[in-house]
This record gives C-alpha cells, sequence and structure tokens, in this order.
C-alpha cells in the first residue's frame, strides 16, 4: 500500500464548513467507512424526528436510497422516497416540478427536511428543490460519487442545466450536514470514479500542490483501485480546501471563482458534447487547454500543462478535445460561462501548480479569443 495513504478507516473525518451569512452558519462533513450504519439515528437527531423527503436517482435508489429510507423509518421519522431517472439529461426545471409535486402529494409539509442520495446531479436537483420548496427547506446530503463527495455536496451550489448551458437556474442553499461513506464507491462504475479522480486534480493544481505532488507519486493508483484509506484521505483533504474557499466567498463574488479552474473550456466542451461526456471527463480536457492558457497568459511554467496532462491520462480520463468540436463553437460555447463580462471570456488560472493568478484583485483573468482559439490548437 502506498505510504502516504496508511490511516485508519474505523475512526471518522468530520471538516467543518463555515458558511458566515449562511443559515446555519457552520455545518459538519462527515467522511469515513461502515457510516451509513448509523445514518437513521444520525438525521432524527439532526431533524429532531421531522418527516424525510428523501431524493435519489433510478440508479442508486436500490443500492442506497431505499436502505437510507428504512433507517430513517426504523430510527422513527417518516420518509418518503422521491426518485427521478438517472442521468445529467435529466437535470432539467422539469425533473424539479416532478419531485416538488411529488414531495407535495407525499403530504410533506413546512416542517420536512430534504435528503439527496447520490451523485452530483442528485446533489444539484435535490437541493434546488430543497431550496425553492415551501421557499426552503432544510438539507442533509449523502454523496455516493468521489466527484459529488469532493466536491458538489458541498459548498451550497444548487440547481439545472437549461438549453443553453449548465447551472443556469438554480440557488445558493448550504446543506446542514454531509455524509461521506467511501463503502458507497464500491458501486461505482469505473468511468464515474475517474471522472471524479478529474476534481481531485484540479484541488491539487489550485490549491495544494502537496495533493497534486502526492498524486504523482501514487496517490492516484491508489484513490483509482479503491483503496479506503486513500479514498478518505484524499475526500478530507479535498473537503478542506474547498471549506476554505466557501467560507470567504460562499457567492462566487470572486476568491471563489478559483474552484472553476478547467470548467470555462470543460463546461463548453460538456454542452457541446450533448452530455454525453461525463463532467469529469470534459473538466480533464478544460484543465490541460486552460493551463496552455496559464502559461501563455499568467506565467505558469512550461512542464504545467504536461504535468496535468500525465495525471489526467494516468487516471484514464480523455486528455483531447474531439474533433467534432471546432474551435470556433468551442469559442461561443465558452462564452456563455457565468464569468464572461462585457462578452469578454474569462478563466481562473494557476500561476503555478498549487497556486492561482490573480490580476488587479480579480481571480478569473480575462482569455482573449485568439488567445483561447491559440490554446485550444495547442491541447
Ligand atoms: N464546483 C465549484 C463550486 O462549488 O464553486
Amino acid at each position: 500500500m502506498n505510504k502516504l495513504v496508511k490511516q485508519d478507516t474505523r475512526s471518522e473525518r468530520r471538516i467543518t464548513v463555515a458558511v458566515p451569512a449562511g443559515s446555519p452558519s457552520t455545518y459538519d462533513v462527515v467522511v469515513g467507512s461502515g457510516l451509513l450504519a448509523g445514518i437513521g439515528d444520525r438525521l432524527a437527531r439532526l431533524s429532531a424526528g421531522a418527516a424525510w423527503g428523501v431524493i435519489s436517482d433510478a440508479h442508486v435508489q436500490g443500492l442506497v436510497g431505499e436502505s437510507v429510507v428504512a433507517a430513517l423509518e426504523a430510527a422513527g421519522c417518516r420518509a418518503v422516497l422521491l426518485v427521478f431517472p438517472a442521468g445529467e439529461q435529466f437535470k432539467t426545471r422539469g425533473t424539479v416540478s416532478d419531485l416538488q409535486n411529488g414531495a407535495i402529494e407525499a403530504g410533506l409539509g413546512r416542517d420536512a427536511w430534504i435528503l439527496t442520495v447520490g451523485g452530483g446531479v442528485v446533489g444539484d436537483v435535490g437541493g434546488f428543490v430543497a431550496a425553492t420548496l415551501f421557499r426552503g427547506l432544510p438539507m442533509a446530503q449523502v454523496p455516493t460519487s468521489l466527484l459529488a463527495m469532493v466536491d458538489s455536496s458541498v459548498g451550497g451550489k444548487t440547481g439545472v442545466d437549461t438549453p443553453a448551458g449548465k447551472n443556469l437556474v438554480g440557488a445558493f442553499h448550504q446543506p446542514r450536514w454531509v455524509l461521506a461513506d467511501v463503502d458507497t464507491l464500491a458501486t461505482l462504475p469505473d468511468a464515474e470514479l475517474r471522472a471524479g479522480l478529474a476534481e481531485v486534480i484540479k484541488y491539487g493544481v489550485i490549491l495544494d500542490q502537496q495533493l497534486f505532488i502526492d498524486l504523482e507519486d501514487g496517490l492516484l493508483e491508489s484513490c483509482a483501485t479503491r483503496v479506503p484509506e486513500a479514498l478518505i484521505s484524499v475526500i478530507e483533504r479535498c473537503v478542506a480546501i474547498k471549506a476554505r474557499v466557501v467560507a470567504d466567498d460562499e457567492r462566487e463574488t470572486n476568491w471563489r471563482q478559483v474552484l472553476n479552474f478547467g470548467h470555462t473550456i470543460g463546461h463548453a466542451v460538456e454542452m457541446l458534447s450533448k452530455y454525453s461526456m461525463r463532467h469529469g471527463e470534459a473538466v480533464a480536457i478544460g484543465m490541460i487547454c486552460e493551463a496552455h492558457l496559464a502559461q501563455r497568459l499568467v506565467g505558469a511554467p512550461p512542464d504545467t500543462p504536461v504535468r496535468i496532462r500525465d495525471l489526467c491520462s494516468r487516471a484514464g480520463l480523455p486528455t483531447e478535445i474531439p474533433a467534432s468540436l471546432t474551435p470556433d463553437a468551442m469559442l461561443e460555447a465558452a462564452r456563455r460561462d457565468k464569468k464572461t463580462r462585457a462578452n469578454q471570456i474569462r478563466c481562473a488560472l494557476p500561476r503555478q501548480i498549487g497556486a492561482m493568478a490573480h490580476h488587479d484583485g480579480q481571480w478569473a483573468v480575462e482569455v482573449p479569443d485568439s488567445e483561447l482559439i491559440a490554446a485550444i490548437e495547442a491541447n
């Protein structure tokens, strides 16, 4: 086993996320193994026995969703399972509306809590239901994919895609509690695990040089082969980074944009692939292209794109922009990114592995169209 990851899987790790303006202003993310066994009692205590709307997708429903509902019932809570079809193509306003109607018809009221059980799409959709139903219900999350554990279940971003782009309709709605049990990753398809590793690599690039070096030194393979200690350690480190960023800029006015490294081009690739490409796969390509931009625009060392490409490749992630996507189409899709101002594309770029660049106090740097095209062509 990799010397970097020898840890005790029995103890749970707890990272507290502080959101000064949030309600509540802090919440815990609990990471470990074997934790789902006690989830009914923990949720019952958290909600003082209130009813729960448990939102899951058709894939995770049978793997985890139903047993969580049974655990809630065994702990004395009423629980209603609300399920929608799996896949990014169902991350829509229509799905949200169906789930809201289902919750109301099942008799859940203003005193109910929402629990999301699933990957990133379930968390985003279910979180948006929680943010909007009865003008806001408290929510907890049980992420069951690596990507959701390290990124989307923490920080309060909820929402859906529209035909014009990803995550264009949504709300900030912080969870009250997050439980990441790595046992749920045992049934995660390999491609989904690899997609999660893209976000892990991202955290190393943006704020944790040592994490990036540890991944290069073999931690990546330990995670890819699902060594529980490696997964727990990496999830804890990534969540701790995200907690630091979110604490300073919950609403992404500036600093939180660093979490978007690789996502300006990544979202464009993902959307142009009509979501046939996984989010993490598109982010891998986006990180490599944006690393070329970082080299050209903010003086990142020349080996930056190479090191990121190597790690993505070792993780089994795609590293090339699909030939069917033309630079012009990429440019137009990237322009729809939420960081764009006055039609000017902006990207969060590393000045080196582990540290982000800023210019005039802004963490998203203006990218001339010609530079974006050059970076796409350099990919
Ligand atoms: N996934 C990026 C963020 O939460 O801001």
